[in-house]
């Protein structure tokens, strides 16, 4: 079975058919999902998609193009909604220097305060990164993330990078982009980081892998790219999904 790690279906491009779809994902043989919260507001949609769904668990967080708005009291309110027990990360948090939607010091300041909590609440990270390799590394050494762990979602990073995330106990998220052609850089990676290290991800409704790219994005198209990390390893379609599946369950401590 498949384990979904990262998907946002509390978008609103999901408003029109979201529990059609939902309902109809375990039959493509998905069994777990992790929605991942951008801000406050979809950190509380994540919990009641949770709620709601069995096989859905929950990451909540602010994402780097929102905390320019962010408040001491979005921390009390992250807190509150950990004290759900399907809450299994926080996340995505991080730095991006692509968009640079928040000046660069919020985002490091925000990026830290939220990594604190997850020590104190001993949940993993699901860690966004665009453009701020460096940066982002730096703050996960110094802040003592590996105490917790967690996922550099949607990697992008050189190999180099990837070896050092793995050394401290860090995971990394493969999706959509290790089907686009010239996605060379991450199929290297792909290739020479072990499968006990990778977790497969969508990104729902962003970055649909071939051949369904530039559509909306669900958990149906994992295949395509575990597939494509079996092309790209050499190893059977089956361990990729089940290797991965065990990872993430590892990560997030769930069964
Ligand atoms: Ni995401």
């Amino acid at each position: 079975m498949i384990f979904e790690s990262h998907a946002h279906y509390d978008d609103e491009q999901f408003d029109i058919d979201r529990d059609t779809l939902l309902e109809g994902l375990t039959e493509e043989g998905i069994e777990y999902i992790i929605n991942v919260g951008a801000n406050i507001k979809s950190s509380y949609e994540c919990v009641k998609l949770a709620k709601k769904y069995d096989y859905i668990y929950a990451a909540i967080g602010v994402h780097p193009h929102d905390v320019k708005h962010m408040k001491e009291q979005d921390l009390e309110s992250l807190i509150g909604l950990a004290s759900y027990d399907k809450v299994v990360a926080i996340g995505e948090i991080g730095l991006d220097y692509y968009y640079d939607f928040s000046p660069r010091e919020t985002q490091k300041l925000w990026f830290r305060e939220q990594i604190k909590i997850a020590k104190d609440l001993e949940l993993p990270i699901i860690i966004h990164s665009r453009d701020a390799a460096k940066d982002t590394f730096d703050i996960i050494k110094e802040s003592e993330a590996k105490q917790v762990g967690g996922v550099v979602h949607c990697y992008s990073g050189s190999y180099e990078m990837a070896v050092e995330y793995t050394k401290l106990g860090f995971y990394i998220g493969v999706g959509g982009v290790i089907t686009f052609k010239n996605a060379n850089k991450l199929k290297e990676v792909v290739k020479k980081i072990p499968i006990d290290n990778i977790l497969i991800e969508t990104d729902s409704p962003y970055l649909a892998p071939v051949p369904n790219r530039g559509k909306r994005n669900d958990s149906s198209n994992l295949k395509y790219i575990a597939q494509e990390i079996s092309n790209i390893k050499n190893i059977s379609y089956d361990d990729v999904i089940n290797l991965s599946n065990k990872n993430a369950k590892r990560l997030f401590r769930i069964d």
